[in-house]
C-alpha cells in the first residue's frame, strides 16, 4: 500500500487539522506533523509536496518556529499558508513587516498573473484573511501572483522551484475558491494522482487486518459511537467470529441506542456481540453524587470494571481493537494542557485486559473519513452519521444527581430535539445538539393548574473540532416546535431555554 503522501507541517495555527482534512478530501493522503521535524525525517517521509500551516507567531518573535532553508532545496513543492507564507519569505531573504492593523475577515483578491494555482479560479474572488504581519518584499526569483487591496502579496511564488506562499486561508469555507487553490497545488504542482479513497482504504485494511491477526482472538469495546462501530466492522470483515465485542450498557445512553446497536451488529451482521447490562450498577454508584468530575470518574472506573469482568469470561485474547482516530493521535502528541474535564474514553482498558497487541485500524483517519468508510462497509446512515456523544452520556447532561426518573425526562426531551432537527434537515450542519436537564425548577401553568417542574435547556453548536464552538443559529420555528413538543410530551418539564453561549467561555457539554 504505497500512497502518495503530502506532509503538512504544523506551525500551531488553529486551522491545522482542517488543512489536513481538506487535502485528504481531495484524494491525497497527508499527515500533520510537528514543524520541528528534522530534514532527515522530512526526507524519510518522502512527500510529493509540503504544506506549512499558519501559526500564532510573528517571524520576528524569538521563540517563533523556523524551517531549515535546506527544505527548499529538496525539489519538493512547498505551499506556505499565512505564517507559513511569511516564513518562506523570511527564510529565503524577503521582508515581512508588521501591518498597522490586523486584517481579519472576508476580502476580495485578484490574480495579477496566471499561474498553476489560479487554474479554473475566476480572476476575482473572496478570500478569508486573518493576520497582522504581511510579506512586503519577495525573495529573489519570486513574483506576486495575487493581491488584495491591503495586501499586495496575498499569493506569491516561484514557479521554477514550485514554492508558493498564500497570505489568506484557502482551507476555510469562507475562501470561495480556497479548495480549488489547494487542489491546484496538489494536482498541478505536486502531481498528485488522487489515490486516497475510502473504498481502497477499507479493502486494504481488511486485508492487512487479516494478515496481521491470522487466527488470533480479538476483543473490542463497542460504545455505540461511530469510531468503535467502524473499527469493529473492519475487524469483523477480516476475522469474523474470532472477534468478540462487548457493549457496556450503562443505562445512560440516548433513546433506543442500546437496542439499535444490538439490532445492527448482532442480528444484522452476525457479530459476536455481548451486552453487559449494568444500568443498575451505574445508577447505584451515582446515587447522591452531584459533582460533575466525580460523576465522570465513577462512570469511567465502573465502565472499565464491567468490561474487565466480561473480558475475563472470554479468557485470554491476542488483540484489543480500539477505535482511535487521527485527531486522538494528534492530540495525544501535544503537551499537557489544563484539565477542564476528565474525558472518558476506553483509554484505561489496555491496563486491565490481558492481550498481546492493540489494533487501531482507524488511526490514520479523520472523523469524516471514518464515516465514509462506515458507509463503504454498508453500515446504516443513522449509525454512521451519529453525532459525538461523551462517554458518560446522559449522566453529564443531568445537572445534579442522576436518577432513573431524570434519565427518562432528559432522554425523551433529547429524542424530540433530535427528531425536530432531523425533520428540519439540519443534522448535517450542526456539530452536536442535545437536551440538558437543569437542576432548576420553575413555576408554570398547564391546563388550569400550577406546575412546578424542571427547566430543559437545548444546546446545539457548530464546530470543526470541538475545541471551539459557536451556538447554532437554529430557525425559531424549529426551536418553537421542539419547545411545544417537549412541554407537552415530556413528563416533569414545563419550560425550555436555548443556550446561546459559545465555547469558550462555555464548554459544549454542561458538565
Ligand atoms: P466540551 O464539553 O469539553 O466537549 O466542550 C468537547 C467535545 O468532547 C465531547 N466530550 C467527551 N467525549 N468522552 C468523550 O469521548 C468524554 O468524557 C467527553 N466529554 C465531552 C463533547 O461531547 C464534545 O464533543
Amino acid at each position: 500500500m504505497l500512497h502518495q503522501k503530502v506532509l503538512v507541517l504544523d506551525f500551531g495555527g488553529q486551522y491545522n487539522q482542517l488543512i489536513a482534512r481538506r487535502v485528504r478530501d481531495l484524494g491525497v493522503y497527508c499527515e500533520l506533523l510537528p514543524c520541528d521535524l528534522s530534514l532527515e525525517q522530512i526526507k524519510a517521509f518522502s512527500p510529493i509536496g509540503i504544506i506549512f500551516t499558519g501559526g500564532p507567531n510573528s517571524v520576528y518573535d524569538e521563540a517563533a518556529p523556523r524551517i531549515s532553508p535546506a527544505v527548499f532545496s529538496l525539489g519538493v513543492p512547498v505551499l506556505g499558508i499565512c505564517y507559513g507564507a511569511q516564513l518562506i519569505a523570511h527564510t529565503l531573504g524577503g521582508k515581512v513587516v508588521h501591518a498597522n492593523k490586523s486584517e481579519y475577515g472576508k476580502r476580495e483578491f485578484s490574480f495579477v498573473k496566471q499561474n498553476p494555482l489560479s487554474s479554473n479560479i475566476p480572476e476575482r474572488s473572496v478570500c478569508w484573511m486573518s493576520h497582522t504581519d504581511l510579506v512586503q518584499d519577495l525573495p529573489s526569483g519570486f513574483e506576486t501572483l495575487a493581491s488584495t487591496q491591503s495586501c499586495e502579496n496575498a499569493l506569491f511564488g516561484c514557479e521554477e522551484k514550485k514554492i508558493y506562499g498564500v497570505q489568506f486561508h484557502p482551507e476555510v469555507v469562507h475562501s470561495e475558491y480556497g479548495n480549488k487553490l489547494l487542489e491546484n497545488f496538489l494536482y498541478l504542482v505536486c502531481g498528485a494522482k488522487g489515490d486516497w479513497t475510502m473504498k481502497n482504504f477499507a479493502q486494504e485494511q481488511v486485508e492487512k487486518l487479516r494478515a496481521r491477526i491470522g487466527s488470533g482472538k480479538v476483543l473490542c469495546a463497542m460504545s455505540g459511537g461511530v469510531d468503535s462501530a467502524v473499527a469493529a466492522t473492519l475487524v469483523h470483515r477480516a476475522v469474523g467470529e474470532n472477534l468478540t465485542c462487548v457493549f457496556v450498557d450503562h443505562g445512560l445512553h440516548r433513546k433506543d441506542e442500546p437496542e439499535e446497536v444490538m439490532r445492527v451488529f448482532k442480528e444484522g451482521m452476525g457479530m459476536n456481540l455481548i451486552k453487559a447490562d449494568a444500568g443498575e450498577r451505574f445508577l447505584g454508584a451515582l446515587r447522591g453524587v452531584t459533582d460533575p468530575e466525580k460523576k465522570r470518574h465513577i462512570i469511567g472506573d465502573l465502565f472499565i470494571r464491567v468490561f474487565e469482568e466480561e473480558a475475563k469470561k472470554i479468557g485470554k485474547v491476542d488483540f484489543l481493537a480500539q477505535g482511535t482516530i487521527y485527531p486522538d493521535v494528534i492530540e495525544s502528541g501535544k503537551g499537557k494542557s489544563a484539565v477542564i474535564k476528565s474525558h472518558h474514553n476506553v483509554g484505561g482498558l489496555p491496563d486491565v485486559i490481558d492481550f498481546k497487541e492493540i489494533v487501531e485500524p482507524l488511526r490514520d483517519l479523520f472523523k469524516d473519513e471514518v464515516r465514509r468508510v462506515g458507509l463503504e462497509l454498508g453500515l446504516p446512515e443513522n449509525i454512521v452519521r451519529r453525532q459525538p456523544c461523551p462517554g458518560p452520556a446522559l449522566a453529564i447532561r443531568i445537572m445534579g444527581e442522576v436518577t432513573r426518573e431524570k434519565l427518562e425526562t432528559v432522554r425523551d426531551a433529547d429524542a424530540i430535539f433530535r427528531e425536530e432537527i432531523a425533520r428540519a434537515g439540519l443534522s448535517e450542519d450542526i456539530w452536536q445538539y442535545f437536551a440538558v436537564l437543569t437542576d432548576s425548577k420553575t413555576v408554570g401553568v398547564q391546563g388550569d393548574f400550577r406546575t412546578y417542574e424542571n427547566v430543559i435547556a437545548l444546546r446545539a453548536v457548530t464546530s470543526v473540532d470541538a475545541m471551539t464552538a459557536d451556538w447554532a443559529r437554529i430557525p425559531f420555528e424549529v426551536l418553537e416546535k421542539t419547545s411545544v413538543r417537549i412541554t407537552n410530551e415530556v413528563e416533569h418539564a414545563n419550560r425550555v431555554v436555548y443556550d446561546i453561549t459559545s465555547k469558550p467561555p462555555a464548554t459544549i457539554e454542561w458538565e
